[in-house]
């Protein structure tokens, strides 16, 4: 990360080179709501790929979900989240601006207008609720969920039972989550609408602390592959009356993002609380019989949980770098191959290169590489284009290329140049991509 990467240079960039925009921006915008560009929607797609492959990659089992986004009242009240789910929210009596008193300080005057006035602090929830139906009573409530968890938690006897998973095993997610913030910020950082990948690990309470410890370290090992700078993570220990009222320990992963050390993952022990929960407020029997110890028991959860949205906003701000090359600034994206929207850039140097060069896209494209074909502008734009996009390698097709059947392979970060023969791309590329 550049020391003077600021949020505003990350916004502008998403914005122009197409990774985010705001949502309904021709309307004015919806506030923390954000759509995502072609090539943002690419680079989420692999931030979960790889958090997919991750997860697969390890010798625990882990089965996968996709649960609804809305939820049944029951569900949100069994879990505490109809009761505890809210924010502490503050009004600024003069100016009518609305703030999380836990973030400002209530003994001095409103940041907004300089004036001291507040009203008391009150709790705001902060699950969406919507009605089921044409009739609207009681009944008909249900939630747009706000953490994916609880699906999982609703459907742990169906995947006990329908598959041949044992304890200990996971239960893992991708989706959407909603949350009505009280003031949406940090772009990505605190959305209203954002995306989680959650994996919930059942296992018996006397393991459960060894899973913890075994968690925490394998979510460092995947934010380390995926090409983090790991001197801008830290992890830190909840203390006792910061825990979530489901959960006896937690650690959260933080990045030292440019606004201070925030959230990137939570890891928690969430006892088993929510099955117990679940069973109680269901009157189904979601407990598991220990085959050793000759009883049934409610198997407890290792919880892993980070935003898609968050992680991406990580990315960018840990991959951004400013250097000067030939007495100009050049802003480059150091993704890792892995994550890079594109892998590689298809340049002919001059139009007249277009029809042979456009093969070896074609090819590359067919065998599954994500690559772009570039022929506008000099060479020396489209490469700064292909940097700001973080596009690891610029290959450049030339005239000598006809005659040797070779290409030039740029290094986005190392600025290094090397011939390969065209039929070595595909080994070069998956080189780098398996790192
Ligand atoms: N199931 C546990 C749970 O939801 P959380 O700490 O509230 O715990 C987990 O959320 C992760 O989801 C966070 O670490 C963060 O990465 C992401 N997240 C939470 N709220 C978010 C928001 N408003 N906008 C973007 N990401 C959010």
């Amino acid at each position: 990360m550049s020391s003077n990467v600021t949020l505003e240079k990350i916004v502008s960039l998403c914005k122009r080179r197409g990774f985010v925009y705001q949502s309904a921006e021709i309307y004015s915008g919806l506030n923390g709501v954000y759509d995502f560009g072609p090539l943002g929607s690419q680079l989420k797609q692999n931030i979960k790929n790889a958090w997919i492959q991750d997860l697969n990659r390890g010798k625990e089992d882990i089965v996968f979900l996709d649960g609804s986004i809305l939820g049944a009242q029951q569900v949100w009240q069994a879990s505490g989240h109809a009761d505890n789910f809210s924010d502490p929210l503050v009004d600024c009596q003069n100016c009518k601006k609305r703030f999380r008193s836990d973030d400002i300080n209530l003994e001095k005057p409103c940041p907004s207008c300089g004036i001291k006035k507040w009203t008391d602090v009150r709790q705001f929830k902060l699950m969406f609720e919507t009605q089921l139906g044409a009739v609207s009573n009681e009944s008909n409530i249900a939630y747009l969920r706000p953490e994916t968890a609880q699906s999982i938690f609703i459907n742990f006897k169906n995947v006990l039972s329908s598959t041949k998973v044992k304890i200990p095993f996971g239960i893992a997610q991708i989706g959407k989550a909603f949350r009505n913030e009280i003031t949406p910020k940090q772009f990505l950082f605190r959305m209203r609408e954002f995306e989680q990948m959650e994996m919930e690990f059942f296992c018996k309470g006397e393991d459960a602390n060894n899973f913890f410890d075994i968690w925490v370290e394998r979510r460092l090992n995947f934010y380390k592959n995926i090409g983090l700078n790991m001197q801008n993570i830290k992890t830190r220990h909840h203390a006792q009356d910061e825990l979530a009222h489901y959960s006896k320990a937690c650690i959260d992963v933080e990045y030292n993002f440019p606004f201070g050390f925030k959230e990137l993952e939570g890891i928690a022990y969430r006892t088993n609380f929510d099955l117990s929960q679940h069973a109680k407020f269901s009157g189904k029997d979601l407990s598991v019989f220990d085959d050793e110890k000759k009883e049934s028991f409610v198997p407890h959860v290792v919880e892993c949980s980070v935003g898609v949205d968050r992680l991406f906003l990580t990315l960018l701000f840990d991959a951004y770098t400013e250097d000067e090359v030939e007495g100009e600034i050049r802003t480059s994206l150091r993704l890792s191959p892995k994550i890079a929207p594109v892998t590689a850039a298809i340049l002919p140097l001059s139009k007249n290169l277009s029809e042979n060069s456009i093969k070896i896209y074609d090819h590359l494209k067919k065998n599954g590489f994500r690559v772009q074909f570039d022929e506008s502008g000099s060479i020396g734009k489209r490469y700064r284009r292909q940097d700001e996009i973080g596009t690891p390698v610029c290959i450049t097709y030339d005239f000598e290329s006809i005659e040797d059947n070779k290409v030039t392979l740029r290094d986005r970060d190392s600025l290094k140049q090397e011939r390969i023969s065209i039929d070595q791309i595909e080994y070069y590329l998956n080189n780098i991509l398996n790192k």
